[in-house]
């Protein structure tokens, strides 16, 4: 049975959100991987008192105003969510602070979240719309913001924001993003209140009420064990059973697609941990079936299209997936760079307006035996899977991995997988 680490989304917060309690946080099952160490050491350099061992973090957390001043930048690697999450988030502790991050993340948008801090008075200075981002730490409003981009980045900086702003925020979502932020901060006893009505989703936070301390087990990546489920379901006489993964509903995306698509999985021992949803999950070889999903799909699974599009190539007819703007913002340009793999792998697959269009075959040849990814964690994994089929493949720049799965390698191997 193969090991899934820990919940990447859920690790970064448990990170942020105990460094700013009241008290000793115990956090068990931490994903150690660069992007999450990133946040680690980001809140030891401003003054947190975190130890580590084996098997836990402690953190000792001081409030909402504890924070100081860190002596040198805070490099954040290749983790969007670290940058947006903490630009949030320090804007307003009193002091200045700059954000900086490898050549990937220094090209990604940082508007977005610059841009609704910037209308709370937060003083925000980008580098032409990316990192670096020096902030000036200083007083802010509250404000009523309609989220334009449906982003849980955004949201989540916004939140840290509010969390010490005197007064009440208000967030309007249209659409789902995954809701991490709002379950912790409601665990921790923060002010805050969730609505749902027709389609809209309210969030109220009256910020300037400290939060308590909590432990934490974070639940296993539900992204992660993707890789795993889509090479089960597309390798004959293949049987895996994944556990304690979270099944969060704002993000179980590729679940719902793979069953549509005829794969045969079943959740059980569903049950719930600090109002995060986990579950059990076994999953046997499949014959899948091509599926055409609309956008509200991308909503919940955009981290998992690179391995749904793998999964798709093995189907026994064609498929599309619809509304995949937000795939070209993320590690990589990531709807290109699944084209273009594909189509070296010799998969006839094209895309129309941001939707993604593949003809699986029985056969494929390959034309080019070498995997692009830009540094993206997930395509490379996604191309791991791929080369079960048709390899082996040749992926570049396969240490990106680390960022999100250290042990996939060996994981992967002790299934069967054949990775050097
Ligand atoms: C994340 C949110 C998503 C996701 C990313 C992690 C988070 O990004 O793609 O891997 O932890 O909040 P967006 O908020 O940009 O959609």
């Amino acid at each position: 049975m193969p090991t899934i680490p820990g919940d990447k989304s859920i690790s970064h917060r448990s990170i942020i959100i105990p460094s700013i309690s009241n008290g000793v946080c115990e956090v068990n099952n931490l994903l150690k991987s660069e992007d999450v160490l990133h946040t680690l050491e980001a809140f030891k350099s401003m003054g947190v008192n975190i130890l580590e061992n084996k098997k836990k973090i402690i953190i000792y957390g001081k409030g909402l105003s504890s924070l100081q001043k860190s002596k040198k930048e805070i490099y954040l690697g290749n983790s969007g969510t670290s940058a947006r999450l903490l630009t949030g988030l320090l804007c307003n502790q009193k002091f200045k602070s700059v954000l900086t991050g490898d050549k990937s993340l220094s090209n990604r948008p940082m508007e977005r979240i610059a841009s609704p801090l910037i209308e709370m008075d937060a003083k925000i200075y980008t580098t032409n719309g990316s990192l670096p981002i020096s902030i000036e730490g200083g007083n802010l409003k509250p404000i009523d913001i309609d989220l334009k981009i449906p982003s849980a980045q955004i949201k989540s900086g916004i939140l840290l924001a509010a969390l010490n702003t005197k007064g009440e925020t208000k967030i309007t979502e249209h659409k789902i993003t995954r809701d991490h932020t709002e379950i912790m901060l409601e665990a921790f006893g923060a002010d805050i209140r969730v609505d749902k009505k027709n389609n809209k989703k309210i969030i109220k936070l009256f910020g300037q009420k400290e939060l308590f301390p909590k432990n934490i087990d974070v639940p296993n990546d539900l992204s992660s064990s993707a890789f795993f489920i889509v090479s089960a379901l597309i390798n004959k006489n293949s049987h895996v059973t994944l556990k304690n993964i979270n099944n969060n509903p704002t993000r179980n995306g590729i679940i719902l697609a793979l069953k549509k698509m005829g794969a045969r999985i079943k959740l059980f021992n569903e049950r719930k941990n600090n109002n995060e949803n986990i579950c059990d999950i076994e999953v046997k070889s499949s014959n899948l079936r091509g599926c055409d999903l609309g956008p509200e799909f991308a909503d919940l699974m955009i981290d998992e299209y690179p391995i749904l599009a793998v999964a798709a190539s093995f189907a026994n007819s064609p498929s599309v997936f619809r509304g995949l703007k937000e795939l070209r913002i993320k590690e990589s340009d990531r709807l290109k760079l699944i084209l273009l793999n594909l189509q070296n792998c010799g998969v006839d697959c094209n895309s129309e307006n941001d939707n993604l269009f593949i003809n699986p075959s029985q056969n494929y040849k390959i034309k080019k035996n070498l995997i692009r990814t830009d540094f993206d964690h997930r395509i490379a994994m996604a191309f791991c899977v791929m080369g079960t089929k048709i390899g082996p493949l040749k992926i570049e720049d396969a240490e990106s991995i680390n960022t999100s799965f250290p042990n996939f390698k060996s994981e992967f191997n002790n299934l069967g997988g054949n990775i050097f």
